[in-house]
């Protein structure tokens, strides 16, 4: 794509899973690897954008010469992408954010003792959708992990979280998706749709970047 394609503007991209603390040694996850949003990163600095990175915990390096923020968990995630409003023209949300956490982490270490325990869990704020529902809302693109009938969750996502874009994977797949190298993609918007066959993560942000890029210019124009 063009180099100067995102040329003088900010992309806010979160990217890998969130972890939400049961006790100080444990918590819940996904197999989110930031492969996915850390790509996406590269594409869009290469195209110019002036990049930050809000990443889960991962093992994957940053990226260069992009801004990286790291956080633990949802709610983390939340604070620091609201920070980033003032400065945010284009919001794309690839990390995995735990929808439920733990009602209360325990201090201590929980002991072994009784056959059976119960975790009780609390709805996480939706970060994408609060950023899409703020006042300084930048053009927003979510993600749709879906096992199963992904065109329709797809679509009622992006309605019912106001966004602009959404790119669906479908992850019942196991060599695309979470953690693989590869993914194969339909991203929805209002007007159209555009299906991509599987290809690596980095092709693929190229992309996305350019459809997204292409998506903005538009509404920029109106
Ligand atoms: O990290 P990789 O191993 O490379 O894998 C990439 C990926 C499969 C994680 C990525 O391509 C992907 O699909 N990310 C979104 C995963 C997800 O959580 O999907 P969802 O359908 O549950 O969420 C929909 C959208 O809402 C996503 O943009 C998500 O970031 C956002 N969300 C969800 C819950 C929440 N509490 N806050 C959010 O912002």
């Amino acid at each position: 794509f063009e180099t100067g394609l995102l040329a003088g503007l900010n992309v806010v991209i979160t990217a890998g899973p969130t972890r939400e603390a049961i006790d100080p040694v444990r918590y819940i996850s996904n197999h989110s690897s930031g492969k996915m949003g850390y790509a996406i990163a590269a594409a869009a600095r290469d195209a110019g954008a002036r990049v930050t990175l809000i990443s889960g915990p991962v093992v994957i390096p940053a990226p260069e010469r992009v801004h990286c923020l790291r956080v633990e968990s949802a709610r983390d995630m939340l604070d620091s992408a609201l920070a980033q409003l003032g400065q945010c023209d284009i919001f794309i949300a690839a990390a995995a954010v735990a929808d439920y956490r733990p009602m209360t982490a325990a201090n201590q270490k929980i002991k072994k003792s009784a056959d059976s325990m119960e975790l009780t869990l609390v709805k996480n704020p939706d970060v994408v959708a609060t950023v899409a529902a703020h006042e300084q809302r930048p053009f927003t693109v979510g993600f749709a992990a879906e096992t199963q009938d992904v065109d329709i969750y797809a679509r009622d996502k992006l309605v019912r979280k106001n966004l602009d874009m959404i790119v669906a994977n479908d992850v019942s797949m196991s060599d695309i998706g979470f953690n693989s190298d590869q993914n194969a993609v339909t991203v929805f918007w209002a007007e159209n749709q555009q299906s991509f066959a599987q290809m690596s993560k980095q092709a693929l942000a190229r992309e996305l970047v350019e459809l997204i890029a292409h998506q903005y210019q538009q509404t920029q124009e109106q």
